[in-house]
């Protein structure tokens, strides 16, 4: 076990080139499951909750090959039935694509309980209707048991802008007889890039992008190369990184347009944000000023950004307030901010920020994802040094996020759990 150790208030300067994004990656590898033949995946990020997914399809008898380190070979024509159970499954919240693309595969999927970051309670009530109504019956009380004698198209109606269910119901629709049409669906990058991957392998997916997205059932599926799309929140993260550190970042191999509401945001707070064709410069300023922040689903502001810009809000003087639409509890990282002297009250969804002039370095958690990539980046704002447990929670998501932050001038170091924050200060000292 390691933590991470932050030397803080160094301006960053320079270039950042983004990995492929995970949540679309985990979803393209489980989809790769339908192949009738072999699926060659680019630009997959090396991050830890790949490694868990790749991991769970080795058990499963898929053949996985790593052809470089970003290359990945996915076999799964020796695959013999739809269980996933696991101790891997359990541990990342994006198993649960297994459910449909065993589902749509075999018409039968047996899959543990998938767990992930803590926000609150995560239903999967909606994949579970959306599999009813293709025909399946479900049986979810310990372990997840899926079946169905045939899957035919149908129409879901989604309660909720869900990204998970709308790829698990194209998932599970790919294969199935006649059209299913999902209405209310996610329009979040990775589930047009899943779309657009499904119709690489002979998939008939129209409309992802939209709210309502049609899918035409074909009898099988080929192989196929794809390469994932840049991961917008690993981009977003960096960005933030300029403006706290009121430096000069240009974020390299990025789709401008998907990083829109986080650019607009960082312009209303007072950061130059420069779009070209591929990448994206912002440049931190001086005087910044506080904004409100609702997040949403897609082209919303993102939840997955909501930790990150609230602790450069608290860097900003004057009340920001932040609206979580998207999760019930997303705001349990506030009291870590607070130990480096943020000023937020929360009561419920909403945080209200009071800006404070410095943020002071201390010893915090990352209690999940995204809140471990916020206390990185005010340990980079936040005078002296700051020590971040639980780096593993950072490591599921970002890949080389110390080394691509030291190479634009940060001084971060991992440093093992048990060393007592004492004798560093010393040795730093
Ligand atoms: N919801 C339901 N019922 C369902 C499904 C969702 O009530 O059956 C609710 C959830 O409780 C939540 C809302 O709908 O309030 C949205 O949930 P969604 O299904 O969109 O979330 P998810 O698919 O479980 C993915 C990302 C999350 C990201 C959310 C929202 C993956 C593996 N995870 O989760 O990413 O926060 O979409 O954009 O793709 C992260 O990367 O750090 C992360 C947590």
């Amino acid at each position: 076990m390691e933590k991470l150790l932050i030397h803080g208030q160094r301006p960053l300067c320079g270039q950042v080139s983004i990995n492929g994004a995970k949540n679309a990656a985990l979803a393209i590898i489980a989809a790769s499951l339908l192949a009738d033949d072999i699926v060659t995946l680019e630009n997959i990020p090396d991050i830890d909750d790949i490694k868990n997914l790749v991991m769970v399809l080795e058990k499963m008898n898929v053949r996985t090959t790593y052809l470089d380190k970003h290359t990945l070979r996915i076999d799964s024509r020796y695959m013999s039935n739809g269980c996933a159970d696991s101790e891997n499954v359990r541990k990342m919240r994006a198993s649960y694509y297994l459910l449909g693309a065993l589902l749509g595969r075999f018409k039968c999927a047996r899959v543990a309980f998938p767990g992930g970051c803590d926000f609150g309670v995560r239903p999967i009530d909606q994949h579970i209707k959306g599999f009813q109504a293709l025909g399946a019956e479900v049986d979810a009380k310990g372990i997840i048991s899926i079946q169905a004698r045939e899957l035919r198209g149908a129409n879901v109606f989604l309660d909720m802008v869900t990204v998970g269910a709308t790829i698990n119901i194209m998932l599970a629709a790919v294969l199935a007889k006649g059209t299913t049409v999902i209405e209310n669906a996610a329009k979040e990058p990775h589930v047009v890039d899943t779309a657009s991957f499904l119709n690489s392998l002979g998939a008939n997916i129209k409309g992802a992008g939209t709210d309502v997205i049609r899918i035409k059932g074909v009898q099988k599926l080929h192989g196929s190369t794809y390469a994932i799309i840049p991961d917008q929140i690993e981009a977003g993260t960096y960005m933030v990184a300029a403006a706290i550190t009121k430096g000069d970042i240009t974020v390299k191999n990025v789709i401008p347009r998907h990083m829109d509401a986080i650019s607009a945001k960082l312009k209303e707070i007072g950061a130059s944000v420069i779009e070209r064709d591929e990448e994206i410069r912002v440049i931190g300023c001086e005087t910044m000023k506080p904004v409100k922040i609702k997040t949403l689903p897609y082209p919303g502001f993102p939840t997955d950004m909501q930790p990150q810009i609230t602790a450069l809000l608290s860097t900003v003087p004057g009340t920001s307030i932040i609206n979580e639409s998207v999760w019930d509890n997303r705001f349990r990282y506030v009291e870590q901010l607070k130990r480096f002297g943020a000023n937020i009250d929360v009561e419920g969804r909403i945080a209200v920020v009071d800006g404070v002039d410095n943020l002071v370095g201390t010893e915090v958690e990352a209690v999940d994802l995204r809140a471990g990539a916020a206390m990185v980046l005010a340990g980079l704002a936040a005078q002296g040094e700051t020590y971040i447990n639980n780096v593993t929670f950072i490591d599921r998501g970002y890949e080389q996020l110390v080394n691509k932050l030291n190479a634009m001038g940060a001084w971060i170091e991992r440093i093992d759990s048990d060393t007592p924050i004492q004798i560093m200060q010393e040795k730093v000292i």
